[in-house]
């Protein structure tokens, strides 16, 4: 109790005294059971400022809700009446409901064909071009045109049909400025742009050429702000009584009278400026606007108008838009240089010097030191890439020329310096090159010099080091790739013809199951086609049964079998018969994926396929992960593991190279066996095939793996049969070439961690095509093993002795 008075009595006694102060430094009235907390600095204000209201309104506190009724369509009688109860409600365009409006409408009150040819030239730089015609003055080519509005004038002036059309159309709420001008006016699209880009829409304006009377003249084109013209059109009623011998007078009289505004041919720093052309009287058939465009530009401020009148003909409409057209590109062009000077001056105050091109870092910086890029080092016969496991490569191909043309330029720019006039060229010391995928390719290049009169070559050579870049001058955005979902169909074709591969594929059932058992559910439908070819009935009845045992553990899946057996006598190349068979059998409405029996994959990977497989637009070759021979990989981890036993000390027997009597003459596969040997007991089950640098590579010379729908396949086979022949189809090493050189069709490689290829071996016959064997050739000396596992085997005899 008393513990509790002691925290107690101090925490009241603050709290009343914050209570008093608060109600001493704020003034509390009550008012109809709501209280108002006035702004304690409005005790200490003047009187003055507290009777006076001031300018700013704040406007939160008197706000309510304004349900604006749209304008009523009438419903149509002939069709039948619907019921009112099965009325439908339609959600209003969120940019209605938060005020976005377009720019500008440009509003042509048309008499002629004149209106058509405006139509085009301006039609594509503003939102929105409307006409207004009489309906007796419509023709055919009128006609045909979408956005016009035709009315009848009934005895009135025009401008009341107009402005009651607008009305019913809601034009006036749905744009932030109203350019009005008759058709035989011109007006230059990039001046109005400008203009309405740059000065504020929100307050009431009318911008024209004035009349004596202050009024906007119609000829001269009108530009008013939304503000205005929505008082304009509320106010339209107050135009019914004006009786004007044209028009157009009256138009003008309309617009000041119902919006109050005086005509101002001028907003912040934006002149209104109308060119009239004068009626030569000299001789008539000059005077038209289309033969003097260019005399009329010479004069200063043609160039700068906003309206031009009086157009004659559709010639003048579209010489006087060429022309407007071309003063835009000359300002543009201008723009453009001044831009460049100005980098180019901001760039000298850059710490590395003026970079290249203009404005783009310079290449020496790696971002962090996480991102150090990797030059490729060359020599005049020699290139070192970044490679694991080719570190040097004769220079030879596009790079030969590629660094021949480097040289050359190089030499060039070292020539332009005049200091260097009495050296002369003695060679290529080296050079680096990297490819910034924001610049190009960017070289460095050490050139030696020698001085000409130095014969004997006694004194120093000079080098020089120039730094070059190839820039991209092209790149083009891929826009527009079809929308895919994940449901469609996947038919799995599996070719089989070897024991090996027969081997192989009872692995991948057998994998496959545990996949459906370990993922259950998938309502999308996958087949597996296995086709068989120069199988023996015995193989190919297990396979069978396999098949039919994982369509039962399936089920959930959606999956069906079925085994494909070709005949032995079909000669052609297997990936075709196979892709035939199947696409006869199931149809060519779907994707087809064509795997290895040796692929090891994840159940992602077929999601992958569903979405990177495009119909009439993209073939998918992922790009698997190749394991190395196993023998190899396995020998090497025997090495090591002993060598690691022997540094450590845990090994008693002195060295396994002596144990295992390794020596120099023993051939290399005989050693791999008996170090194989050594292990042969623990690894009678299958390893799992890890992504590991040790383990294999991502092989980007192999295509065997890809997926396309059935009518592509179909569509590319026999582009493909035309244009080499039926005698290339049969001697291929796969169908890379056929995907390759479609211009609609476009080739996905992608890294695809999901899928891992078993090893197995690679056979590159010599009667392929030249490419294909290179590719063959590189394939398999890629994949076998890394460098180092290669190495420690063929050195095993030295190990321990060094
Ligand atoms: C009028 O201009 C619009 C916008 O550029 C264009 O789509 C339409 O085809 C033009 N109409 C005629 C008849 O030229
Ligand atoms: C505008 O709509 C009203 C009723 O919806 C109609 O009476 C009037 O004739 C229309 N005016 C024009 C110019 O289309
Ligand atoms: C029109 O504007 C003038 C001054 O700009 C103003 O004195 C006058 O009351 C306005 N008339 C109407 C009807 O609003
Ligand atoms: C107007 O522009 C044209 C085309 O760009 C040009 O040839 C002409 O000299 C310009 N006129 C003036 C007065 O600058």
């Amino acid at each position: 109790m008393v513990y509790g008075a002691r925290t107690g009595v101090p925490l009241l006694v603050g709290l009343s005294i914050g209570v008093v102060l608060a109600l001493l430094t704020s003034d509390f009235s009550w008012q109809h059971s709501s209280f108002v907390r006035r702004c304690p600095a409005g005790l200490f204000s003047g009187p003055a400022i507290a009777e006076s209201p001031t300018d700013y309104v704040d406007n939160a506190e008197h706000w309510k809700v304004v349900v604006k009724k749209l304008p009523m369509v009438q419903p149509n009688s002939h069709q039948n009446a619907p019921h009112p109860e099965s009325k439908v409600v339609r959600a209003r365009f969120a940019a209605t409901e938060l005020g976005i409006r377009e720019k500008l409408i440009v509003i042509i009150l048309g008499q002629s064909s004149l209106s058509v040819a405006l139509n085009a030239s301006i039609g594509r730089h503003v939102p929105r071009v409307q006409l207004f015609v009489e309906t007796s003055r419509i023709d055919a080519e009128m006609a045909t045109m979408s956005n016009i509005v035709p009315y009848r004038p009934n005895g009135q002036h025009a401008h009341v049909s107009i402005f009651n059309s607008i009305f019913n159309q809601t034009l006036h709420e749905n744009y932030d400025w109203f350019f009005v001008i008759p058709d035989t006016s011109y007006v230059n699209p990039f001046r109005l742009n400008d203009i309405v880009n740059h000065v504020n829409w929100n307050v009431p304006r009318v911008l024209g050429a004035a009349n004596s009377d202050g009024n906007c003249m119609l000829q001269g084109g009108i530009l008013l702000s939304n503000p205005a013209m929505q008082s304009l059109i509320q106010q339209r009623h107050l135009c019914h009584s004006i009786v004007k011998p044209s028009d157009h007078e009256a138009l003008e009289l309309c617009i000041r009278h119902a919006t109050n505004l005086s005509c101002s041919n001028f907003v912040k720093k934006y002149d209104y400026r109308w060119w009239k052309v004068e009626d030569g009287g000299d001789a008539a058939g000059a005077s038209a606007v289309h033969d003097r465009v260019l005399t009329l530009s010479k004069y200063p401020g043609f160039n700068e108008s906003l309206t031009v009148s009086q157009l004659l003909s559709d010639a003048d409409a579209r010489s006087l838009h060429e022309h407007f057209v071309r003063v835009e590109i000359t300002k543009i062009d201008e723009e453009i240089k001044l831009l460049d000077l100005e980098s180019r001056d901001l760039s000298l105050a850059n710490v590395d010097g003026p970079s290249w091109p203009t404005a783009i870092p310079s290449y020496s910086k790696a971002p962090n030191r996480y991102q150090v890029s990797k030059w490729e080092y060359f020599t005049e016969t020699e290139i070192f890439r970044n490679k694991p496991n080719q570190n040097v490569e004769p220079l030879d191909g596009n790079d030969l020329l590629d660094i021949k043309e480097v040289i050359a330029a190089a030499k060039e720019m070292v020539l332009k310096d005049y200091s260097t006039k009495d050296l002369s060229f003695f060679g290529l010391r080296n050079g680096y090159r990297l490819f910034d995928p924001r610049r190009g390719m960017d070289y460095m290049v050490d050139l030696i010099y020698r001085f000409s009169d130095d014969l004997n070559g006694e004194s120093e050579s000079v080098v020089k080091r120039i730094h070059l870049c190839r820039p991209i001058v092209n790149t083009r955005l891929m826009h527009q790739v079809p929308y895919v979902k994940e449901d469609t169909d996947v038919t799995v074709v599996i070719p089989v013809q070897s024991s090996d591969d027969a081997t192989a594929l009872r692995k991948f059932i057998r994998r496959h199951r545990d996949l459906c058992i370990s993922s259950p559910v998938d309502n999308r439908q996958t087949r597996i086609a296995v086709v068989l070819r120069g199988i023996d009935p015995t193989t190919a009845r297990l396979i069978g049964s396999d098949l039919s045992d994982l369509k039962a553990t399936c089920k959930s899946w959606q999956m069906d079998t079925t085994l494909l057996l070709l005949r032995s006598e079909v000669k052609s190349f297997f990936t075709i018969a196979a892709l035939d068979a199947a696409v006869d059998h199931y149809g060519n409405q779907m994707i087809y994926l064509y795997l290895s029996p040796y692929a090891d994959f994840h159940k992602e990977f077929y999601d992958r396929i569903r979405i990177n497989t495009i119909k009439h637009f993209q073939v998918y070759v992922p790009i698997a992960f190749s394991e190395f021979h196993p023998q190899i990989v396995n020998a090497y981890n025997i090495l090591m593991e002993s060598e690691d036993k022997m540094a450590s000390g845990k090994s008693d027997s002195a060295n396994l190279a002596d144990n295992m009597f390794i020596d120099n003459e023993q051939p290399v596969i005989e050693r791999l066996r008996r170090l194989n040997a050594m292990s042969s007991d623990k690894n009678k089950l299958e390893k799992v095939l890890l992504v590991h640098k040790d383990q294999g590579s991502f092989d980007t010379n192999d295509f065997s793996v890809f997926s396309i729908y059935g009518d592509d396949y179909v569509q590319m086979r026999d582009s493909f049969r035309e244009k080499y022949g039926e005698g290339a189809m049969f001697n291929m090493l796969d169908l890379a070439p056929m995907f390759t050189g479609h211009s609609s069709f476009h080739l996905l490689r992608a890294v695809e961690p999901g899928l891992r290829l078993r090893y197995r071996p690679k056979m590159c016959s010599t009667k392929l095509p030249t490419a294909d064997y290179a590719r063959c050739v590189l394939s398999r000396s890629e994949t076998l093993a890394t460098k180092a596992q290669l190495a420690k085997i063929i050195f095993s005899h030295l190990s321990g002795k060094s």
